[in-house]
C-alpha cells in the first residue's frame, strides 16, 4: 500500500485511464481528488467514479486554476491525465487541441509551481510525438516527427513539464504511453481508437475490421498495466525524466483483430480499405522499447491482449454500455 493517507491529485480523472488510476490509488489508501469538468467530445464519464469509491470530485477544467489552489497547494503527487486524444479531432479543430493540450497544461503547471514547487508531477503523454518510426521498437533516443497537431501539442505539454522540472520548479516524469485499452475506455467519445472500436462492436456482436492489409504493429497495454506504470513513476527517484511504456506482446492489427473476434465469439474480421482522413495521420507499424523503464522501476506488463480484452468486454458487459446507454 504504497499510497496509503497520500494526498494525490489526478487530472483528467473521469476518463479512461485517469479514473482506473484514481480508483486503484483510493483502494490503496490514498486521498485521491480528480479534477474534470467532462469536456464534451473527451472519454470523461462521472460514472466512471462512483460515489462509494471516497474520491472527490472537482468539475473544474485544469485551466481554472483558482478553483484548484488549494488541492494543488495540499497534493503529495499529481498525475496529470487530462488531455484530448483524438488526433482527427486535432486536424479537423486544431485550435481545441491547443487549448485542451496545451494552454490549459500551462496555466495548470505554472500554478503548481508556484504554490507546490517541487512536487512531482506524472504527466500521461504519447506516442504519437515519434510520428512515423525510423527504427523499431521505438526508444527515448528515436527523433520526435508528429504526423499531427495532437501530437505536437502533446510534445509542447510533455516539454513544459521537463523545462520546468530543469528549472526545480517541478519534479515531473513524463509517460509517452502506447495504445491503451480497457474498462471505462468511452464508446461515446470522437475517434479513441481502433481499440474502443473494436471494443464496442465486440460488445454488440458486431463483426471486426481492418484497414488495409492490417499488417502495422502495435504493442497494446492493458489499463491495469498502465495504472501499474503510473503508480512507479509517482514514487520514482530517477535522474531520467521521460519513458516510453509500452505493452508486452507486438501484433499486427490483423492479429489483434483476430484474437479480439476469438474472445467475443465473432467472425473472422474482414479488411476494408483505409478511410482517406485516417490514412494522412496514419504512422505505420509502432512498438515500444520499455526497456529504461523496465529497468529503472521494476515495471512489466502483465495481462496479455487476450486476458486483456476478456476482463473488458466483461465489463462492458455487466455495465450495459453498449453503444452509449447509460452504464
Ligand atoms: N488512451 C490511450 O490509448 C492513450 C495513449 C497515449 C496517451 N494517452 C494520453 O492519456 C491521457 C488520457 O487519455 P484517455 O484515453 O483516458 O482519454 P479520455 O478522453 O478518456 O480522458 C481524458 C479526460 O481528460 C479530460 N480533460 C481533457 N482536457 C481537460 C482539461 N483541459 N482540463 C481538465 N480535464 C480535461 C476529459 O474531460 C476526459 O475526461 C490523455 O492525455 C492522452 O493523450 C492516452
Amino acid at each position: 500500500m504504497r499510497y496509503k493517507n497520500c494526498r494525490v491529485l489526478v487530472t483528467g480523472g473521469l476518463g479512461f485511464i485517469g479514473s482506473n488510476l484514481a480508483l486503484q490509488l483510493a483502494a490503496e489508501g490514498a486521498e485521491v481528488t480528480v479534477v474534470d469538468p467532462c469536456v464534451p467530445g473527451c472519454g470523461g464519464d462521472p460514472a466512471n467514479i462512483p460515489a462509494s469509491s471516497g474520491i472527490q470530485v472537482v468539475y473544474a477544467n485544469i485551466g481554472q486554476v483558482q478553483r484548484l489552489r488549494d488541492h494543488i497547494m495540499n497534493a503529495d503527487v499529481i498525475f496529470n491525465i487530462a488531455g484530448e486524444i483524438s488526433h482527427i479531432q486535432s486536424m479537423l479543430n486544431p485550435e481545441r487541441d491547443l487549448d485542451l493540450n496545451t494552454r490549459d497544461h500551462l496555466r495548470f503547471l505554472e500554478a503548481c509551481r508556484e504554490w507546490r514547487p517541487g512536487v512531482r508531477v506524472v504527466y500521461a503523454s504519447t506516442r504519437q510525438v515519434f510520428g512515423v518510426p525510423e527504427y523499431l521498437p521505438v526508444d527515448e533516443q528515436h527523433p520526435v516527427n508528429p504526423v499531427d497537431y495532437n501530437g505536437v501539442h502533446k510534445y509542447a505539454a510533455s516539454q513544459y513539464h521537463l523545462m520546468l522540472s530543469r528549472k526545480g520548479g517541478l519534479d515531473a516524469i513524463v509517460l509517452r504511453l502506447t495504445n491503451v485499452y480497457g474498462p471505462r475506455m468511452s464508446f461515446t467519445a470522437m475517434n479513441q481508437g481502433f481499440l474502443s472500436v473494436f471494443l464496442k462492436r465486440m460488445a454488440e456482436g458486431l463483426p471486426l475490421a481492418v484497414y488495409g492489409d492490417g499488417e502495422q504493429l502495435r504493442d497494446p497495454l492493458y489499463v491495469s498495466d498502465c495504472v501499474s506504470a503510473f503508480l512507479h513513476a509517482g514514487l520514482m527517484e530517477s535522474s531520467v525524466r521521460a519513458f516510453n511504456v509500452g505493452g508486452g506482446e507486438v501484433l499486427s492489427l490483423r492479429q489483434i483483430a483476430a484474437i479480439s473476434a476469438g474472445v467475443a465469439g465473432l467472425p473472422e474480421p474482414k479488411r476494408v480499405p483505409f478511410p482517406a482522413e485516417r490514412q494522412a495521420i496514419d504512422i505505420g507499424s509502432y512498438y515500444t522499447d520499455s526497456t529504461l523503464f523496465r529497468a529503472t522501476t521494476g515495471w512489466a506488463p502483465q495481462v496479455s491482449l487476450e486476458q486483456g480484452m476478456r476482463e473488458a468486454l466483461a465489463y462492458y458487459v455487466r455495465h450495459r454500455a453498449v453503444a452509449g446507454a447509460a452504464r
